[in-house]
């Protein structure tokens, strides 16, 4: 497979960068700092992995991550990623990003602003409704009895099936949740959201982050889907 790009090398971007070169994927991972941040990431990857700018991340292949906070969408360069098949990873978190009004209306989800902010690219919403921990810990290689499944959901049904096929490799079954405008049934606090791959999914808040995970298959996810009740996104607070 050609080189996987990676922008944004957080919690998510990172964690999908060592599920990436355990499955013999070269990646070139991007931050806001430069490559010259990126040097321990580097070395604890291996030689797989190369750092880069936002753009040689964005052109190394034809599949990328963005794995970014929302505000620093209007940040990249413009037509970056054009053509491209993008795994989107971003969700709304209005403590962070500030009240978005076509948000905060559901006007359009999260997935379909991000959309319109990369005119052009081929947007496969994927990796956001899952807690970042939580993907070494879940991955799998194909067939294991105990995988788990994410839900994707794009308008372009190649990308789709692209973006089908890496997260196979990566470790996880993809489930197809329709277009961008359907993504809002696993968006934060919806029913496909995070919670579903806790071994216990009533675990209080405050002690979510420190809770197991537990494998998530593929039939379960489509009935979270399936039962999953739009969120009131003007009263989300986090
Ligand atoms: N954390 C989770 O469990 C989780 C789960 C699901 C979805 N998400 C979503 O996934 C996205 C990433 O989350 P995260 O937790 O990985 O965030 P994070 O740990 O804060 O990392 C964000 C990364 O984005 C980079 N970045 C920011 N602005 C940039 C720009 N203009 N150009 C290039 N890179 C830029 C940062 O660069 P620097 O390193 O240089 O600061 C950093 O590497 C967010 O939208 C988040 O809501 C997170």
């Amino acid at each position: 497979m050609p080189t996987l790009g990676i922008i944004g090398s957080g919690n998510i971007g990172s964690a999908i960068a060592w599920l990436a070169v355990a499955a013999d994927i070269d990646v070139a991972i991007a931050n806001s700092r430069g490559p010259q941040s990126l040097t321990d990431l580097i070395e604890g990857l291996g030689p797989r992995a190369t750092a880069g700018t936002v753009e040689e991340a964005g052109h190394a292949g034809e599949t990328s991550v963005l794995s970014i906070p929302l505000t620093a969408y209007r940040d990249l360069p413009a037509g970056l990623l054009t053509g491209r098949t993008v795994l989107d990873t971003g969700n709304y978190h209005p403590y962070r990003d500030g009240r978005i009004t076509e948000l905060d209306s559901e006007e359009v989800t999260t997935a379909e602003l991000e959309q319109q902010l990369l005119p052009g690219a081929l947007l496969v919403k994927a990796f956001n409704n899952i807690l970042a921990h939580h993907i070494p810990q879940l991955a799998r290689p194909a067939g294991a009895r105990d995988r788990s499944a994410l839900p994707i959901a794009g308008n372009d049904p190649d990308a789709k099936a692209r973006a089908t096929e890496l997260i196979g490799r990566l470790g996880f079954d993809a489930v197809d949740a329709g277009t961008l405008g359907e993504s809002w049934r696993f968006e934060p606090e919806a029913g496909a959201y995070t919670r579903i791959y806790l071994a216990d999914p009533d675990v209080p808040a405050e002690r979510m982050l420190q809770a197991p995970a537990a494998p998530l298959p593929a039939e379960k996810l489509r009935e979270a889907l399936r039962t999953a009740q739009r969120v009131k996104v003007v009263a989300r607070t986090f």
